[in-house]
């Protein structure tokens, strides 16, 4: 993520890029920076933290000065720091540089470029971009860019300035968005409408491969080759709350739409090209610690856990290790046995919850290993475990947590394989055909959205209930679970997750006409026996939704509704499966008209106890 903005116009840029940054502050929070052309040349001022730590900067130290470049950071090559904020600049600080993407050939790049006398200051990728236009410049800020962005490969948008020429603002995206906005002696970049939507309506969407070049007097838009191109203005008729959702209603239903581009980033350069092999080349852990670890705890809370669930059968199941789980705010108190072979997986999408923080520092201090599943690079987990995956999800704002869940699922899928790989517990040939259903999954998830209604239809019908279940087996229960919390939080309406088979222990005395029950069994081994319990509940009048594989005609004989999901393998069914489940939560609390991105008592990241 990251987000950027630029300004060239009349008036003082600052507040311009302030305001810009605050509408972005949603691709990432964890520092900002604007560059600004003052009377002492291109001066910069950037502070690790939120962006009213930067604009309390600035309130004392202000940059004044008519055009200008911002950047907000979600943290991905370099811890969050002041001197790995953006703007970076080169040797002679004559040139600045903000970018959102990621630079993947910036190892030998910057190699080159110490080899050649620049000194680098940060640990980020961004770094190279500015040493490397610097180091091209030749009188032409726009070839000089041309040139360097050629030697570039990954994802990048860029905004880029130079003292030699303070009446340019150069542009580029390759790979990570980026628009053009044209006001009347001014204009504006941003990587998102709602940043310069206060100032003008009038846009240009920049495509992949093109650049502009914007003066205070107008906007010219190039190839990266250097030929002309001619565009319309897209004129913008959205309000600003609707633009910052990118036009969905609330930041929930975006998240869940966000969710194939979350398994695809989380998946990413993790899994070899020939898709046989999957590479961590960020872990720490070594092969031959991996063949000592002799069992794994998970810990996590909440949703988190929910997942951790999953992780649990999946590092059994392909890893034949022995896993055990616990809500974080319990781990401590049983006094867990824990060994210098034993791993422990702590699940935080925030990196930041009290209860997950104070388990992984007990796992540390009894010996353990810790491994951290977060999204937010830099975050305490990340900093405090002795490894990390990062759940490449992108910020999550609404409290109900979806695409983070979903894509810790991914990264729980991946590890297994990997821990499979090297103890070699599973054949490559079946390594092969889950990393084959793993890729489809984005694809298979898009088709699941696009057929909500459907069960909006069914949220609608359950809104005027106050007391529903969610029952399946295995890992079906383990998702009947996390689509229960979803719907509590949300919706505040009761419900339970039941193992399906345990209804009749008790439960079932709670099914009368009418009860809704959402019913799961996308696992064939344990197909059977939950239809078996479907008819149990049907029998004393329950209204069911079933969620299964589309060609399972006894489930949609014995159910009153039916959700298909296309067909994978069982042991990621939930990376599917979950998807109706949050849907139903989405419209349910809609239907009832909460306030479904704030529901009330909750907050997005605990930091109690
Ligand atoms: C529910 C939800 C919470 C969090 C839990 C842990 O939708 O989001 O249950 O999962 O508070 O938060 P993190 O993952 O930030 O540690």
């Amino acid at each position: 993520m990251c987000g950027i903005v630029g300004y060239i116009g009349s008036q003082n840029s600052q507040e311009i890029l302030l305001e810009g940054l605050k509408k972005l502050e949603y691709r990432g929070y964890d520092s900002a920076g604007i560059a600004v052309f003052t009377s002492q040349g291109l001066e910069i001022s950037k502070a690790k933290g939120r962006i009213a730590n930067l604009e309390a900067q600035l309130n004392d130290a202000p940059l004044r000065g008519s055009a200008g470049i911002g950047h907000t950071r979600w943290a991905t090559h370099g811890r969050p720091s002041d001197v790995n904020s953006h703007p970076h600049t080169d040797d002679t600080q004559k040139f600045s540089v903000v970018h959102n993407g990621i630079i993947e050939n910036y190892i030998a790049l910057k190699e080159e470029l110490i080899a050649a006398g620049h000194v680098f200051v940060s640990e980020t990728d961004t770094e190279v971009i500015s040493h490397l236009i610097a180091d091209l410049y030749d009188g032409d800020i726009v070839v000089a860019v041309q040139k360097a962005v050629k030697r570039l490969t990954g994802a990048f948008a860029l905004g880029v300035l130079t003292e030699f020429e303070p009446d340019k603002l150069v542009a580029v995206r390759l790979a990570s968005p980026l628009i053009i906005g044209v006001g009347e002696g001014e204009n504006f970049i941003g990587s998102d409408i709602p940043a310069i939507l206060e100032y003008t309506r009038d846009v240009y969407i920049l495509q992949d491969g093109e650049m502009a070049i914007l003066t205070r007097e107008g906007v010219e838009l190039r190839t990266l080759e250097g030929n002309y191109i001619s565009r319309e203005l897209f004129h913008v008729d959205w309000d600003i709350v609707t633009a910052e959702k990118a036009g969905y209603a609330h930041f929930m239903l975006k998240e869940i739409h966000e969710q194939p581009k979350a398994y695809r980033d989380t998946m990413g350069s993790r899994i070899d090209a020939a898709g046989g092999k999957i590479i961590f080349n960020e872990l720490k852990l070594t092969p031959e610690q991996i063949h000592k670890i002799d069992r794994v705890h998970i810990v996590a809370c909440g949703t988190a856990y929910h997942a951790g669930l999953i992780g649990k059968n999946a590092i059994e199941r392909l890893a034949r290790i022995p896993v055990e789980i616990d809500v974080a705010s319990e781990y401590r108190y049983r006094s867990p046995i824990i060994t210098p072979q034993t791993l422990v997986i702590v699940v935080s999408q925030s990196g930041e919850t009290a209860d997950t923080l104070a388990a992984l520092r007990e796992a540390k201090r009894c010996g353990a290993t810790v491994l951290a599943i977060t999204n937010v690079v830099g975050s305490t987990v990340a900093r405090e475990a002795d490894d990390c995956i990062i759940t490449w999800a992108g910020p999550e704002i609404a409290v109900a947590s979806t695409k983070a869940y979903s894509s810790q699922l991914i990264a729980f899928y991946l590890f297994s394989l990997y821990l499979a790989q090297v103890k070699k517990t599973q054949s490559s040939e079946y390594i092969t055909e889950v990393i084959t259903a793993l890729r489809a999954l984005p694809e298979q998830v898009e088709t699941i959205l696009g057929q909500f209604e459907q069960i909006k239809n069914f949220a609608e019908e359950i809104s005027t209930h106050s007391d529903l279940f969610f029952i399946g087996r295995g890992m079906d229960y383990a998702v009947a679970q996390e689509g229960s919390l979803k719907l509590k939080e949300i919706s505040y309406i009761h419900s339970e997750a039941y193992a399906a088979g345990e209804l009749k222990h008790g439960t079932l005395a709670l099914i009368e006409e009418g009860v809704p029950v959402i019913a799961l069994a996308t696992q064939e081994d344990l197909f059977e026996k939950t239809v078996s319990n479907i008819k149990e509940v049907k029998a004393r009048g329950a209204n069911v939704l079933g969620i299964s594989a589309e060609d399972e005609h006894e489930m949609i004989k014995s159910v009153d509704q039916h959700f298909a999901i296309p067909k994978t393998l069982g042991l990621l069914t939930p990376a599917l499966s979950v998807i109706p489940l949050q849907l139903l939560a989405y419209y349910a609390s809609l239907a009832l008209g909460n306030d479904v991105d704030k529901p009330r008592n909750l907050a997005k990241s605990v930091t109690v106890e």
